[in-house]
């Protein structure tokens, strides 16, 4: 087979915002892992929705149906994206709001006795509304350790952590942070042994790599368009024979069936319009007959490129005095975020210094994967800089910013 070029150029056209500029310079966006441009298909999926009037549910008139068709593609194409029904997903202002939500209804049968499980390596997004339940629950909380040399998840323990009494696991597929993608279908098949749900945080993972729903032995899974190319939207995929039983906080006259019953208020029409475009951004990337194998394929095409753009990073880091790099070995699958230090500097000068010099916009703090940043001491001095790469990063602009960390270590 031959090898095509990712076409770097043509993906960087489809996003409006890479015209910015800030100091004279074009913007490059290193921020990908706190919220990805948006492509320009969606920009104007969005807005021609607007245009053209939109409307709430159940009316007999046509911006009404139109709206409703909107959903019903839009759950398609998570539904592909994800490999799930359609029926099973549902919407919402973002990830941790849908969580909260999902929590309160799964806990409200938990009792004393009943344990969950969450991780030290995940963001606080699928940390915090179960403990917050098993609290409320008086439910006993354990923790899947995170091993701090190798920022992977310490699953020696597995078997004993998770065990007859667990009634729930929340793990996250890939860190926020450092960038390792975990062995979630380890952790799941040690659940499932157990009668334990699975609920999986792919807010990270979305963006970068594809996401089986089923290969995962997920029951809820977490995600969020923001991170992958299109609106401030959560989005949650939930298990229909789970769904169905949620006991769910609603309104009394709202539909009372899945996925509807999640929904509550009414949604946010016009991003969800612009979802199916940023589902299809990734597939058209991609070959195949369906438009799941064409996302899986596009997704192959977009890890390549932006796994050969975080290697060389990586080992440009690597090399520069003063700066330490918080990954995982070599050997160990990671999405192109790099987590880093430089001593005798605050990550916010650091950031500041090279947003500066080079117009790489870059973060700094710990990003909610603060358990991890606790368990490292790096809290108090203001965690990490972070440099995600996204499909429509490019080597000029990484080669900038390697240059000017190297102004920065000097
Ligand atoms: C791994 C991870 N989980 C959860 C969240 C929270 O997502 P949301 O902003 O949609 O609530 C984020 C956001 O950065 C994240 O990176």
């Amino acid at each position: 087979m031959t090898h095509v070029p990712y076409p770097i150029e043509l993906v960087r056209q489809q996003f409006p915002a890479l015209r910015r500029t800030h100091n004279g310079k074009p913007v490059a966006y290193f921020d990908g892992p706190g919220g990805s441009q948006v492509v320009a298909t969606c920009i104007e999926a969005m807005a021609d929705y607007m245009r053209k009037g939109g409307a709430n549910l159940h009316g007999p008139f046509p911006s009404s149906l139109e709206t409703e068709a909107h959903i019903h593609d839009a759950k398609q194409a998570m539904a592909d994206l994800l490999n799930v029904d359609p029926s099973e997903i549902a919407f919402g202002a973002n990830a941790t709001t849908l969580l909260f939500h999902v929590a309160r209804a799964l806990g409200r049968d938990w009792k004393p006795g009943d344990e969950i499980v969450v991780t030290e390596l995940d963001h606080r997004g699928n940390v915090d509304p179960w403990i917050t339940l098993a609290k409320d629950q008086g439910v006993t909380v354990r923790w899947l350790k995170v091993d701090t040399e190798s920022f992977t998840l310490d699953l020696s323990e597995l078997d004993s952590i998770i065990n007859e009494k667990t009634k729930l696991v929340a793990v996250g597929l890939a860190s926020n942070a450092v960038g390792t993608i975990s062995d979630v279908a380890k952790v799941s098949a040690r659940a499932r042994q157990v009668g334990a749900l699975v609920a999986v945080d792919a807010v990270q993972a979305v963006a970068h790599v594809s996401v089986d729903f089923q290969a995962l032995g997920a029951d809820i899974l977490t995600c969020s368009a923001y991170k992958f190319f299109g609106p401030h939207i959560g989005i949650v995929a939930i298990r229909s024979e789970l769904f169905e039983q949620l006991d769910v906080y609603k309104l009394v006259p709202a539909p009372a069936h899945a996925p509807d019953k999640l929904e509550t208020g009414t949604l946010n029409h016009e991003g969800i319009a612009g979802i199916r475009p940023a589902v299809e951004f990734i597939a058209a990337l991609g070959a195949g007959a369906t438009r799941r194998e064409r996302i899986i394929s596009g997704y192959e095409r977009l890890e390549e490129h932006e796994t050969r753009l975080a290697d060389k990073l990586r080992a440009s880091l690597a090399a520069m005095p003063r700066v330490k790099l918080y990954q995982a070995p070599s050997d160990i699958r990671k999405t192109p975020t790099v987590a880093l230090t430089v001593k005798g500097m605050a990550p916010a000068e650091v950031c500041r210094r090279v947003v500066d010099a080079s117009s790489v916009f870059i973060a700094d703090g710990n990003f909610y994967a603060w358990t991890l940043a606790e368990k490292l001491g790096i809290n108090p001095t203001g965690a990490w800089v972070r440099a995600g790469l996204s499909p429509y990063n490019s080597e000029e602009e990484v080669d900038r910013f390697i240059a000017a960390m190297r102004r920065v270590v000097q």
